[in-house]
């Protein structure tokens, strides 16, 4: 039986001062996870964890929205609602394929012993299969995978591909030694489904994790990326920093084993806000990025005003070499509205804009750097920092701070004279796309005082600024 939503008990939004202008945000309640992103009979499909009653995490759903180019997005209706017997404690997160006519999502069913502990739980994947994108129905046959023997009930987040006409899906998984790993299937149908076994897996519990969530598996240039989610990576003093991290592996997946060969765990955003990506390819080849601008243990302080929670903008892939670039969508330039600064700033020590509106805006910043300069970009709140990027051209380093707990994340990038700063501000966050995607930032903020922008150097410098106002 399908279950539909109680639309007496969806939560309200009661004030509209951090809602998000140009990210997907919920119509209220919470998000989490993007989910099931797709390109289906002319739509762009982007599905999220999704809890319509309370601004908390609670029982998921899968909402949904679509668009035609990426950047408009179109509400739609709850696209699946958990309480069937294969998905009684949740709809989490799983992933989208087109086969003929049909959009298939594949997720994963969350089941609790209902002895009151959170943690007693075990996992499932299912299909639910729609002809016009919009109405959904569970296939009557789920489970479609139930999980082996030598795992912890930790088995989430399907991730489907087709290749040469067969398809394949990973999953997040924990072995008994607690250590995060990915599950590889094989199938002719997508409905029934052959477990081959493990393709890669932590190389210790506080080094690459003990439990992987989000996997996501894909070719790019030549090679193959697993992006995914570990959990429980100790920090060290500049790395780790969040409560967990999403980041990749570069190498080549054997399907014959299959086994993925691969390097090191490399975080893909250095922000505070990230976490739990999902990608997908649209018609033009592109492989485009999802995230969600996890809270981690941080206040939220849009949750009194009855929603939670923003994905980021969508991000092009770029693979040069062993690294991972994101870079914002070229579509993005259609939200801008008016040009309103474009000057080269001879910066000596610092200088103060005021710009309207500065909250909806775009910021392209370039400067060539002479040895040991310094550059800050900020926001301020009165005449305090709220939020700051400073390179340091000495040694590479970037370094953000962000006003309150656990201020600072830094990002390493190969040492440059030349630094390129792209960044989106929406009410409620902050994205900043460093020398072409070479390092990211993702950040939420919260605010609803008039901000000012601001450039420091240690010394003196040119530094061209353009900025856009973006759509309301
Ligand atoms: C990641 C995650 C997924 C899970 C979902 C539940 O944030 O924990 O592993 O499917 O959230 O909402």
């Amino acid at each position: 039986m399908t279950q539909l939503i109680d639309k007496a008990k969806l939560i309200r939004v009661t004030n509209k001062r951090y809602r998000q202008n140009f990210h997907i945000i919920t119509p209220e309640g919470w998000l989490n996870d993007p989910n099931g992103l797709c390109y289906f009979q002319g739509y762009y499909h982007v599905f999220y964890q999704f809890h319509p009653y309370s601004a908390e995490w609670g029982p998921m759903h899968w909402g949904h929205v679509r668009s035609k180019d990426l950047v408009n997005w179109e509400q739609l209706p709850v696209a699946l609602v958990p309480g069937d017997p294969e998905d009684k404690g949740g709809c989490f997160s799983g992933s989208a394929i087109v086969k003929g006519n049909r959009l298939y999502l594949i997720y994963t069913g969350h089941h609790y012993y209902d002895d009151g502990n959170l943690d007693h739980f075990w996992e499932n994947q299912n299909v639910a299969y729609s002809d016009d994108g919009i109405h959904f129905t569970k296939y009557t046959d789920n489970p479609i995978i139930s999980v082996p023997k030598d795992n912890t009930q930790h088995f989430r987040d399907p991730k489907v591909w087709e290749l040469d006409g067969q398809y394949y899906l990973v999953i997040g998984s924990q072995d008994k030694e607690k250590l995060g790993r990915i599950l590889m299937y094989k199938s002719k149908d997508l409905l029934n489904w052959e477990y081959l076994g493990p393709i890669a897996k932590s190389h210790g519990q506080e080094t690459e994790g003990s439990m992987w969530e989000c996997p996501d598996f894909f070719r790019l240039n030549g090679q193959d990326v697993l992006i995914c989610s570990p959990m429980g990576i100790k920090p060290t003093e500049k790395k780790y920093l969040n409560v967990s991290q999403t980041g990749y592996f570069v190498g080549q997946l054997d399907y014959k084993q299959p086994k993925f060969r691969r390097n090191n765990f490399s975080e893909l955003d250095y922000g505070h806000n990230f976490y739990a990506t999902q990608t997908f390819v649209d018609p033009t080849g592109r492989r485009i990025l999802f995230g969600w601008m996890s809270p981690f243990d941080e206040e939220m302080l849009e949750k009194p005003d009855g929603w939670a929670g923003s994905l980021t903008i969508p991000r092009e892939l770029k693979l040069d070499g062993d690294h991972l670039r994101m870079l914002p969508l070229k579509e993005y330039q259609q939200l801008r509205t008016k040009k309103i600064y474009d000057t080269n700033l001879q910066l000596a020590k610092s200088k103060k804009l005021d710009l309207p509106d500065i909250q909806h805006s775009e910021l392209l910043i370039e400067s060539e750097l002479n040895t040991n300069d310094q550059l800050k970009w900020s926001l301020l709140e009165n005449e305090e920092e709220i939020l700051s990027l400073n390179y340091d051209q000495k040694n590479g380093e970037l370094t953000l701070y962000r006003k309150g707990k656990d201020s600072f994340r830094y990002a390493q990038i190969k040492k440059t004279n030349q630094l390129k700063l792209h960044i989106f501000i929406d009410t409620s966050s902050v994205e900043i796309f460093v020398n072409d995607g070479e390092a990211v930032f993702t950040e939420r903020y919260y605010t609803q005082k008039k901000l000012l922008t601001q450039f420091s150097t240690n010394g003196t410098l040119n530094v061209n600024v353009i900025a856009f106002n973006l759509k309301k």
